[in-house]
């Protein structure tokens, strides 16, 4: 029986807050009073350019309240150590039976952009899928132009994996790649920057 399959229902639910909490930024539950925030960066042209509007397609309220019995899902806003709230993060299309999961980001507080809050936030999800959630591996989808985000993505470990064509449904304004991360080349980077 895997790590995964190992984790009743409950442990899934419920993760030590010590795996929640980074260097510099802290993941807490979504609450309501969050939504118009979300909102507003989901909004935000700037941002959209880099990640595509979540909202247009599911109305952010029902998105919300349909999070707790959601299990391919799990979401969290991100805080800086004194509670500003300054992102959200979301491991997605969780799948269970083949240990994998789907992240994605956002510093929604543009003036944070650049301090280390992106990386210690991917790496506190990523230690959360391997670690929390006992998973095999974690993907992303980022616009190749999306520099920063690469750079962040590839100095956590992620590997570039494959070059998907834009969607002209969505939009999109570049291809995208797809990147990926290995729970065992994860371990692997652990060790090698301990010694
Ligand atoms: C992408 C994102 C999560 C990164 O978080 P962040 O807190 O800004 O990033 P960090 O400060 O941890 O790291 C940024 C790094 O990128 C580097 N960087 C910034 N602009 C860059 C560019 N154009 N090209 C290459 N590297 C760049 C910075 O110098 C820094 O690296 P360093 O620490 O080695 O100097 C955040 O900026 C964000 O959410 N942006 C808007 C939405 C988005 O793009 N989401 C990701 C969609 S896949």
């Amino acid at each position: 029986m895997t790590t995964a399959q190992s984790l009743t229902r409950k442990k899934r639910m419920d993760l030590p807050a010590a795996l929640l909490t980074g260097a510099t930024t802290v993941l807490r539950p979504i609450a309501a009073e969050d939504l118009p925030v979300l909102q507003r960066w989901d909004d935000d042209p700037e941002i959209s350019a880099l990640m595509g509007q979540k909202y247009l397609e599911v109305n952010i309220r029902d998105w919300f309240h349909s999070l707790p019995t959601d299990r391919t899902c799990r979401a969290w806003a991100i805080t800086n150590q004194g509670g500003r709230l300054i992102g959200e993060l979301e491991l997605a299309q969780l799948n269970w039976r083949n240990g994998t999961v789907e992240l994605r980001i956002c510093i929604g507080e543009k003036d944070c952009w650049n301090h280390g809050y992106g990386t210690d936030a991917v790496r506190i999800a990523v230690r959360l899928a391997f670690e929390g959630l006992g998973l095999r591996a974690v993907y992303l989808r980022v616009f190749v132009a999306n520099r920063r985000a690469i750079h962040v993505y590839r100095r956590i470990g992620f590997r570039a994996e494959a070059m998907l064509q834009p969607s002209r449904r969505r939009n999109d304004p570049s291809p995208v790649l797809l990147m990926n991360l290995t729970q065992e080349r994860w371990h692997r980077l652990q060790a090698q920057s301990a010694s």
